[in-house]
């Protein structure tokens, strides 16, 4: 078999060599997926074939739509997904929410609807490469992951009574910020059932939706989380989007998103929740159980009657004051409001006063959070800020 080397985009140091193999009996198909890979990849009839060449060093396993047809993955299974040097990725003519999860169960990293394309092939395998190469190098050490079991994450909601608070636009820093200072995962949920815009904001159209995870919540486990999360590639940040459709936001019930933010807080540092501008079930449930609330207000009358509303309400649900983190957003405006007057009519005090800029909407539109596009601005550094209070220290190096 040829040896490639695969290079993590955002890999610290020498890549390691990574080798890839289609595995697929069907010889047109075996050939079509091959040349899609390159010229250097390795082409296997069988998973025996492919398991008699194995040397212990990490392999990339495309495995073939007649491997997604057959019982046991066709014998991929049994014999080579228990490999921890292979990171395999399943093609399939018919990609449903049944075979997707026995998949993951099974081991695969990623599955894929036939006929797939080239670029999204090529993403697919640099993916596994990237977890590969952080399996190989020791990075994600057992003994990291042992003394942050029992650890449990800490969950931050972002939310407000007003629509265009700017909840968005601080959860999405407040995440990416977080991610670059943490070691261990951190994930943004994106509970705007109806209207979420998280992924528009990070630029990322991610296969799988929080629909995903509430459709298999009954069966739902860690490793079937994790594979339904995307990845930001800039800061590593994991993502669980909101619906692509409005009509899905009322098949998920407050237990299904209970269920999932408790399972991310096993295996990840900080969970930042979006929200609506409105209380239901799942808001409450979800203000409940979190830690924190930064609860954010714009700097004009409507906004402060309804953020004021919204206290009172919190209170009536018994949710403790030192819970709750008021933001100011626009703080500069010219709007004839001070901040001492809000913050006397809200009767708390603002933890982060955001200024506002004309940089914020156009990172929105570039899908490039404000405190990587322009980290320099007052925005960014308030935003900053405000994950300070969170994790104060940068641990990871960048
Ligand atoms: N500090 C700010 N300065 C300038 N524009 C802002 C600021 N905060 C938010 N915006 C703009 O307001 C709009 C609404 O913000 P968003 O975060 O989507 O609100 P929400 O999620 O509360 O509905 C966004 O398009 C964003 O560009
Ligand atoms: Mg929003």
């Amino acid at each position: 078999m040829d040896t490639r080397t695969l290079g993590a985009s955002n890999a610290v140091g020498p890549s390691i060599s990574i080798r890839i193999a289609v595995v697929e009996p069907d010889s047109a198909t075996r050939t079509r997926l091959a040349m899609q890979l390159g010229e250097t990849v390795g082409a296997f009839p069988s998973t025996e074939a492919l398991v008699s060449q194995l040397n212990g060093s990490p392999v990339i396993a495309v495995l073939g739509p007649s491997c997604a047809r057959s019982p046991g993955f066709g014998g991929a299974e049994e014999h080579l997904l228990p490999r921890p040097e292979i990171g395999a990725i399943l093609i399939s003519d018919e990609l449903t929410t049944e075979l997707f999860q026995r998949a993951i169960r099974a081991g695969v990293r990623d599955v894929l609807a036939a006929p797939v394309e080239t670029a999204q092939l090529g993403e697919a395998v640099r993916r596994v490469a990237e977890s590969l190469e952080t399996v190989a190098r020791g990075v994600a050490s057992a003994a990291a992951a042992e003394a942050a079991e029992g650890e449990q994450g800490h969950v931050i909601t972002v939310f407000s009574t007003k629509g265009g608070a700017g909840k968005s636009v601080v959860a999405v820093n407040l995440a990416v910020s977080l991610a670059l200072r943490s070691d261990r995962p951190v994930v943004i949920v994106d509970c705007d059932l109806q209207f979420g815009d998280v992924t528009v904001m990070l630029k990322m159209a991610p296969p799988h939706t929080i629909v995903d995870a509430v459709q298999a919540v009954d069966r739902l486990d860690p490793n079937l989380l994790n594979a339904l999360l995307a990845t930001h590639q800039p800061t590593g940040l994991r993502v669980l989007p909101a619906p692509l459709e409005p009509a899905y936001a009322d098949q998920i019930s407050a237990a299904a998103v209970s269920k999932i933010i408790g399972m991310l807080r096993n295996t990840s540092a900080y969970i930042v929740v979006d929200t609506p501008s409105y209380f239901d079930d799942k808001v409450i449930s979800l203000i409940e159980e979190s830690d924190d609330i930064v609860l954010v207000a714009g700097m004009d009358i409507p906004n402060i009657k309804n953020v004021k509303i919204g206290l009172q309400t919190m209170q009536l649900l018994d949710t403790p004051m030192s819970k709750i983190h008021l933001i100011l957003n626009r703080s500069n405006s010219k709007v004839k409001l001070d901040i001492g007057e809000v913050e006397r009519t809200l009767g708390v005090k603002a933890e982060a006063f955001i200024p506002s800029d004309i940089v914020v909407p156009q990172s929105v539109n570039k899908g490039n959070p404000v405190v990587l596009d322009a980290p320099k601005t007052g925005v960014a550094k308030a935003l900053e800020q405000l994950a300070d209070t969170f994790a104060p220290q940068r641990t990871k190096k960048r």
